[in-house]
């Protein structure tokens, strides 16, 4: 797998160092220090919560599995790693670097987090970390003209970056293909989730977010994150979100299913994604996201009224909040190194916000979107209760059937989610071109 990687690094590299060179110049620093992290301790306990290392070090090399260590970058001089490989006979120790990126950089191998502290430069250091105390002799500073300059790039993925994201969608669509077995054979949320897990070959903390399996009602539970240990009587419909991870980087990809005998919820879910598929065709240089959103909330108002939930216009629907009631979430964010990625509302590299439109409080993306850049596409339709109780009491609950919205309450909700990267021309769906592949 490595073969598809490594010819693609070293121009990855060189997009990252350039990147830093000019947010060190912007912020008038000498020197990048960027931690990895240490994994946050339990209160009274001797036991860590899972460790993730900081996305701006994943965004330097594929190493995931690296407590303590570093990356200290001065511009004209090779990236050096300060990587911590502690004597230890109670845990597993990092393996030592290797792979097709070592060579790129000076490593260091010291045996503790406060050894690798004596090694980074001094100087006017710019200092990327997680607030906390790293450890005596550093401190994170985080400037924002830096991690301004440095988020907003981010959102331009390289080839390299694209070719993970490509991988973390494979892997992700293979265990979703599990999933849809298990649920066809009866498992409960928690049997589906094993056999997803098995077939990511990754464990819970590998992955980019905390899987979503939900069976009937529970659908209509956006986070849905619980997983019951016995399977219902019947399983009528099946919602999973979940992911994979890629060196680093993330996949975040939702499907709904319906059981042979709920022909009407597999109705309303071909109509949710043909609704999707268009909104992911609209994924082009120069397209509003904000606008999209907007757009998707028309167009599913017309789902609704197709499906008779409705009597309304959609533009009466979208006014009097009733396609809010059913679409409560944003169309989707932006993704790469972390699930939901940095700079969704940013105005510039020299930061600045842009802000939502109004009406719409949980869309995570505000942007323009341009060449480069890979965002989720996630529109659904849910029977939540307590969004359903509150429109019952406004003057246009008179304009909803309300037989056939209770009726379709045993399904919980429907959302349809793919990763999909923006070109120079037609867009390209990691996610379907995922389900595709053997
Ligand atoms: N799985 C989280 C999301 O779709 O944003
Ligand atoms: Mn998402
Ligand atoms: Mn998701």
């Amino acid at each position: 797998m490595s073969d598809l990687f490594a010819p693609l690094y070293p121009q990855h590299l060189a997009t990252v160092r350039e990147r830093a060179d000019r947010a060190l110049a912007l912020g008038g620093y000498d020197h990048l220090l960027v931690a990895a992290g240490t994994p946050p301790g339990k209160f009274l306990d001797d036991q860590d919560y899972p460790f993730v290392a900081n996305p701006h070090f994943r965004h330097w090399l594929p190493l995931t599995d690296a407590p303590g260590s570093w990356i200290a970058y001065t511009p004209g001089s090779k990236p050096k790693l300060v990587f911590v490989q502690p004597r230890d006979y109670w845990h597993v120790v990092p393996a030592a670097p290797h792979g097709y990126w070592v060579e790129h950089f000076d490593i260091v191998i010291v045996r503790s987090a406060a050894e690798a502290i004596a090694q980074l430069p001094a100087g006017r250091r710019a200092v990327i970390a997680a607030a906390c105390p790293v450890t005596d002799g550093v401190e994170a500073n985080n400037p924002p003209a830096v991690l301004d300059y440095l988020h907003w790039h981010r959102s331009y993925k390289t080839p390299y970056e694209l070719a993970l994201m490509r991988e973390a969608s494979r892997i992700g669509t293979r265990a979703h293909r599990a999933a849809e077995a298990a649920f066809r054979a009866g498992e409960s949320e928690f049997g589906i989730h094993m056999a997803y897990l098995a077939a990511a070959k990754q464990i819970d903390a590998e992955l980019p977010y905390a899987s979503i399996v939900a069976l009937n009602e529970h659908g209509a539970v956006l986070h849905y994150t619980h997983f019951d240990r016995t399977p219902p009587a019947a399983s009528r419909s099946f919602l999973i979100d979940a992911g994979a991870s890629a060196a680093g980087y993330a996949s975040d990809i939702t499907r709904t299913y319906a059981s042979p005998h709920a022909g009407e919820f597999q109705a309303l879910i071909d109509s949710v994604d043909a609704a999707q598929r268009g909104f992911a065709a609209k994924v082009r240089a120069g397209q509003s996201y904000p606008e999209l959103h907007i757009h998707a909330h028309h167009v599913l108002a017309g789902v609704l009224r197709e499906h008779g939930f409705l009597r309304m216009s959609a533009e009466s629907a979208i006014e009097s909040g009733v396609t809010s009631a059913f679409f409560p979430h944003g169309l989707g964010h932006p993704i790469g190194l972390q699930v939901h990625d940095v700079a969704g509302f940013q105005q510039g590299e020299r930061g600045g916000s842009i802000a939502r439109p109004d009406g719409h409080p949980y869309l995570r993306m505000t942007r323009v979107l341009e060449p480069g850049m890979v965002v989720t596409i996630e529109p659904g339709l849910y029977f939540i209760d307590m969004l359903l109780a509150e429109l019952r009491d406004k003057p246009v609950a008179a304009d909803i059937d309300w037989a056939k919205v209770d009726h379709f309450r045993q399904y919980g909700g429907i959302r349809i989610e793919d990763d999909v990267a923006c070109t120079d021309g037609e867009p390209e769906n990691l996610t379907r071109d995922a389900f595709g592949m053997p």
